[in-house]
């Protein structure tokens, strides 16, 4: 069958590259069974104990693992698992808190937001809402005085503090006084930065946000799916904010979940409590950091001069060359990035000034500072115009040394 043989194609591509996009992940072998389990035949609408559909007594227990662990994980009082991914997630809080035409805060998606946060004109959030958005300043960190004064004068109903091509910490504890001096609810999106969250690497919003969403597939290594969580500051201004997010998901916005999703949302979440998980999350950071100051040897230069977490953005303009030109040279080498607007970037969202790296799935091969920095000379290798079928020749190589199972 042909779609066999191009399953079989991709595993090869996944295996023999280097995979560089700071969004994907290898989910282990444990969660890509389960995701192809026979729990994918069961439709199970509501929730375990509330079931519109019977037979539904294993589901029951697996979806209650998932909550009880991600509750545990998080140091949260309440989750839903059921969400199918990362933007029905942030649709599912707005449906829960706000009515159409109310005014939302988040970051600007070319100073590292993300389209759910609010992006004008073509997304539900900037199309259904009054949607206003923050920046970074001129350092590439996020201007909390500015954020702070912009705040003050729109008074959104909801302050989105999440990102997604952001390389540097993010302070809740600003975010969380901002909010509060408006009377606002904090939503605090961790999609990126989940597992360095759980594992202590960065610090959690557990305290500071009224409700938190995260996606499951990229540092935190799971299935595609996410789970929005209630804080206890949440449920102390809003008692009834679970209930609400529940039923925003289902009945308002999905049907059944996908209980092989939430069965593989489990299995990783338990993985993520381990020792050994804590240690892959500190390592994806050391290797961030290690190949961060290796492409500023080769004169790259970064957005915010550097990175806090697992991801690096690139500011090819001194280097002539356009993102999406770089990342497509990059690709015949056998490294796969992803084209991104720098802040203000002069050039169009098609093709702009800079390249999105990350370093989650390489630390999943196992590869650590030294192989940080052999990435890194490709990567310059390639921008001074070295040939490409050398370069993917020591990638194939170096990928050989760090298999993936
Ligand atoms: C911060 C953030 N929120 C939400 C999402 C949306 O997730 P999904 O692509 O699973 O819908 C992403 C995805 O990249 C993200 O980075």
């Amino acid at each position: 069958m042909v779609i066999n043989l191009l399953i079989k194609k991709e595993e090869m591509r996944q295996k023999e590259t280097l995979m560089l996009i700071p969004s994907e992940n290898y989910a282990p072998k444990e969660v890509r069974q389960a995701l192809c389990s026979m729990l994918n035949n069961k439709y199970s609408e509501g929730y375990p104990g509330k079931r519109y559909y019977q037979g539904n007594k294993y589901i029951d227990e697996i979806e209650l693992i998932a909550i009880e662990s991600a509750k545990k994980l998080f140091g949260v009082p309440h989750v839903n698992v059921q969400s199918y991914s990362g933007s029905p997630a942030n649709s599912a809080v707005y449906m829960a808190l706000l009515n159409p035409g109310d005014k939302i805060l988040g970051l600007a998606l070319s100073s590292g937001g993300h389209l759910t946060h609010g992006h004008p004109k073509i997304t539900f959030s900037g199309k259904f809402f009054q949607s206003f958005q923050y920046e970074v300043g001129k350092d590439g960190f996020i201007d909390y005085d500015a954020l702070e004064k912009y705040a003050k004068k729109v008074k959104p109903k909801i302050v989105i503090a999440g990102t997604t091509s952001y390389p540097r910490k993010l302070e809740w504890p600003r975010f969380s006084q901002i909010a509060d001096n408006i009377g606002a609810i904090l939503l605090a999106d961790i999609s990126h930065i989940a597992g360095l969250v759980v594992a202590g690497v960065h610090p959690s919003p557990a305290r500071y946000a009224h409700v938190i969403t995260t996606t499951t597939h990229k540092t935190l290594r799971g299935p595609r799916g996410a789970l929005i969580m209630v804080t206890k500051k949440g449920l102390r201004k809003y008692p009834d904010l679970g209930k609400k997010i529940d039923r925003a998901v289902f009945p308002g916005l999905q049907g059944g979940p996908h209980n092989s999703q939430t069965a593989a949302i489990a299995i990783s979440l338990q993985k993520a409590l381990t020792l050994d998980f804590k240690k892959y999350a500190k390592q994806i950071v050391l290797n961030s950091k290690a190949l961060a100051k290796a492409l500023k040897n080769y004169g790259f230069d970064l957005v915010s001069d550097g990175t806090d977490n697992h991801l690096i953005l690139i500011d090819l303009r001194s280097k002539e060359i356009l993102g999406k030109d770089f990342a497509i040279k990059l690709e015949k080498a056998g490294i796969i990035v992803n084209y991104n607007a720098i802040p203000k970037d002069p050039n169009p969202p098609a093709n702009p000034s800079g390249i999105r790296i990350g370093t989650p799935a390489i630390t999943t091969r196992g590869m650590k500072e030294p192989e940080a920095k052999i990435i890194a000379d490709f990567i310059n290798r390639v921008q001074k115009g070295d040939s490409s079928n050398n370069v993917r020749r020591e990638v194939k190589a170096l990928c050989k040394k760090f298999p993936i199972s």
